[in-house]
């Protein structure tokens, strides 16, 4: 697990090699209403000071991103970060980001087209739970302040590990302070 302090907030994330799942979550709870807590417009402005430039590179190493690789980002939001992960492919791969919200969605790609990363950048309209790709697609799939919101976090990540390629890693990062799941 790594973890990272700024601006007030803890982010930690796990990070499981493929086929080795650990976790230690409370299920069964109803989904989480994020836009309670957080507006649309916290996911962009709050994402700006959530990683210290100096964390960007072992945060990349801890979610397996490389060069080259094709990477799903899980629950993408106005693609804050898809966008810190796109970064890391340093102009080659993909990451794929994926959200069952259109109007978020059209955000993101805007985002990702004035940040000059549509190249490397393509989102998708999907269930979390049921995600819409073949087994073993990517090489790393990614997801940041998902799994706390929702009913059934460990579905998700089985669904995650099912469309990452054997040897790619599973990671999910989230705000301890406001995942209600989380033991
Ligand atoms: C707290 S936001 C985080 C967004 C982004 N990852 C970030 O860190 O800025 C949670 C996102 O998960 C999406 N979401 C919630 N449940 C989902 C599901 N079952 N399938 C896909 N996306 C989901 C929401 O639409 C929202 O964009």
């Amino acid at each position: 697990m790594a973890a990272s302090q700024s601006g007030g907030l803890i982010e930690s994330f796990l990070c499981f090699p493929h086929n080795i799942v650990m976790i230690s979550m409370v299920i069964g709870k109803d989904e989480f209403d994020w836009q309670r807590v957080q507006s649309v417009e916290d996911l962009e402005l709050g994402r700006e000071y959530l990683f210290r430039p100096e964390f960007v590179p072992l945060l990349y190493s801890y979610l397996g991103v490389r060069p080259g690789l094709t990477v799903a980002d899980i629950g993408c939001g106005t693609g804050s970060f898809s966008r810190l992960v796109a970064r890391g492919l340093r102009g080659k791969g993909k990451v794929i980001g994926v959200d069952s919200d259109q109007t978020l969605l059209r955000i993101a790609g805007n985002r990702a087209e004035q940040e000059g990363l549509s190249e490397l950048l393509e989102f998708k309209c999907g269930d979390a739970y049921s995600l819409p790709f073949g087994d073993e697609t990517f090489d790393a799939t990614t997801s940041h302040t998902l799994l706390g919101i929702l009913r059934d976090p460990t579905k998700c990540i089985i669904e995650k590990k099912r469309v990452t390629k054997q040897g790619g890693i599973v990671s999910a990062g989230f705000d301890k302070k406001k995942s209600p799941h989380f033991s």
